[in-house]
């Protein structure tokens, strides 16, 4: 762990699961969940070589930040880190996590190619999604799956965290069958978490007819 670890504003579980709560009751297929990503959901996630290692980072769908947070804590000092996240709720707590390296947009995931050139960031060597594919339109959850390919980094990860495996044939198009897949049992609800690694046979191999 670096020595430039980010916390999660003070601010406890309950309050930000509070949060989550009240936007899910607005917009329920945006915000997809009941309560923030448990502990363990979090080291999953982040707790991994590709991210200690990576210069950018992507975090798609951030929430109220307790995927950035632990994404940082994991990272290193010169790692930048992009948070991209659609529920205009959730911004104020991303933005309460006091660190150098986080850049917070309110946006769609779906213009990371813009926000990434917005803020100066190279090519991710890893892209995190909390997206929820199984609730999207089918076109709008190709085009988010389109620009996570075209944008990460050759030899980059993806890693999604997903209860339904619809994520999984919208990345088999761009990436393949996944790398890994591994269930989250204590997490509610349980969740998979699915890494992709993009080639540069696969980039060079994939036709995109759209
Ligand atoms: C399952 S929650 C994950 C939240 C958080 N990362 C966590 O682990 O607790 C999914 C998040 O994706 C966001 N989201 C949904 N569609 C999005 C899109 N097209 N672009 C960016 N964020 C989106 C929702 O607002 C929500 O915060």
């Amino acid at each position: 762990m670096n020595t430039h670890a980010a916390k999660l504003p003070n601010r406890s579980f309950w309050h930000r699961a509070a949060a989550v709560l009240t936007a899910w009751l607005k917009a329920p297929s945006q915000v997809a969940s009941v309560c923030p990503s448990s502990r363990w959901l979090l080291r999953a996630v982040a707790d991994r070589e590709c991210v200690r290692q990576a210069k950018t980072i992507v975090d798609l769908g951030p929430g109220t930040g307790g995927t950035s947070a632990a994404l940082l804590a994991q990272a290193g000092g010169d790692c930048r880190l992009l948070a991209i996240e659609k529920t205009a709720e959730f911004i104020h707590s991303l933005r309460a996590i006091d660190d150098p390296r986080l850049d917070v947009e309110l946006g769609d995931a779906a213009e990371m190619e813009r926000l990434l050139l917005v803020h100066g960031m190279t090519a991710p060597d890893v892209v995190v999604s909390g997206i929820p594919f199984s609730s999207l339109p089918a076109d709008t959850a190709r085009q988010i799956m389109k620009a996570v390919h075209r944008n990460l980094a050759d030899g980059g990860t993806l890693i999604a965290y997903q209860l339904r495996g619809d994520v999984a044939n919208y990345a088999a198009e761009f990436f393949g069958p996944p790398e890994t897949v591994q269930w989250v049992w204590p997490n509610l609800p349980p969740l998979r978490i699915y890494t992709w690694r993009k080639s540069d046979s696969a980039a060079s191999t994939t036709t995109d007819h759209s």
